[in-house]
């Protein structure tokens, strides 16, 4: 009876070291990308109260915040700006003494070597919270396109080594590549949100950037009844230049990424938003889970699914915690 066992999983758990040698996917800060809230007009640090432990900066403390980040280890981030000059198209974003300019300027000036991945949309720009300019009810694609590269070749001027765009236009990437080429950042890169669904799990996000949408996302960020239609968003953006695709959200989607990284080549980022981290914070604040078991099993969900990077809200909580133990046990 006791011989007759020919196959036992359990002799690679045995210990700690033998785990360690067959670990599939390991996680290090350079994996993580840190998104950074920079507010105007304000003089000190607001916590956002949903998403505690994330401060909304004013532009005096961005030296202070990408120090510390830097002496963390974190080499990425993506900067989201909450501006007091809004308008109908949200044309603060490709002002060069716009916001979002002086943020990657002033990120660039206190650690040039922080590779900087501004967010780039409109929302947190506009009058009204929609991703563009609205047109009959809906945001019109061609013209917000348009607004895009302009915001994108500001966005390079002032320093972003990579952008992400996160307006779910069609032919965006596109018109962002020749848009840039033409400009002569050929060398300037797109991380484009190839899939950001219609999701609940941006709420703390919207309350974190004051935005205040007036009526729906659902034409043009995808249905969550989807999943092949990442594929072809993917492949499109991908034809159209992009150099990585990103997933968004995360952990609900990790079929989505898994499905892309059989489909291309191209690296693949996952971000785990405003919800998701709420959700892992309110629960551990609670009681109800270990914090950094819990975190760190969500990075490892999108490693298994096909990530290798990952835009994280704990990024800075995570250096933490890879520097005061060398593996994840
Ligand atoms: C919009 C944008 C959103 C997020 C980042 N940029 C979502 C939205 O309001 O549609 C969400 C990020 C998060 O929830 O963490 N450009």
């Amino acid at each position: 009876m006791q011989n007759t066992l020919m196959k036992r999983p359990r002799r690679l758990r045995t210990n700690a070291l033998i785990r360690q040698l067959v670990r599939e996917n390991t996680l290090s800060v350079g994996d993580l990308i840190q998104p950074v809230f920079i507010e105007e007009n304000i003089t000190s640090p607001k916590e956002i109260a949903a998403l505690p432990g994330i401060h909304r900066i004013p532009e005096s403390a961005i030296r202070q915040e990408i120090d510390a980040l830097y002496a963390q280890g974190i080499r990425y981030v993506m900067p989201f700006g909450i501006s007091h000059n809004k308008d109908q198209c949200g044309s603060d974003t490709w002002n060069p003494d716009g916001l979002l300019c002086r943020m990657i300027r002033q990120i660039k000036d206190a650690q040039p070597e922080m590779i900087v991945i501004p967010d780039i949309c409109f929302c947190e720009y506009t009058t009204h919270g929609h991703c563009g300019v609205v047109s009959e009810q809906d945001v019109h694609n061609d013209l917000t396109v348009d607004n895009l590269v302009k915001q994108c070749i500001a966005a390079a001027q002032a320093g972003a080594d990579m952008l992400a765009p996160s307006a779910m236009m069609d032919g965006q990437i596109g018109a962002i590549r020749r848009g840039l080429d033409e400009a002569g950042f050929t060398q300037v890169g797109i991380l484009a949100h190839a899939i950001k669904f219609a999701s609940a799990f941006y709420g703390p996000f919207r309350s974190a950037v004051e935005c205040t949408l007036h009526g729906t996302r659902e034409t043009y960020q995808a249905d969550p009844c989807n999943g092949r239609q990442a594929l072809i968003e993917a492949r499109l953006d991908e034809e159209e230049g992009a150099d990585i695709l990103m997933v968004k959200p995360g952990t609900p989607y990790l079929d989505v990424l898994r499905n892309l990284r059989e489909h291309t080549d191209l690296p693949l980022a996952a971000y785990q938003v405003s919800g998701e981290y709420a959700m892992l914070k309110h629960a551990a604040q609670a009681g109800l889970l270990d914090e950094k078991q819990a975190v760190l099993e969500t990075m490892m969900g999108f490693k298994r699914a096909g990530a290798i990077m990952i835009v994280t809200y704990f990024a800075h909580q995570i250096a933490q915690w890879l520097t005061e133990s060398a593996s994840i046990d």
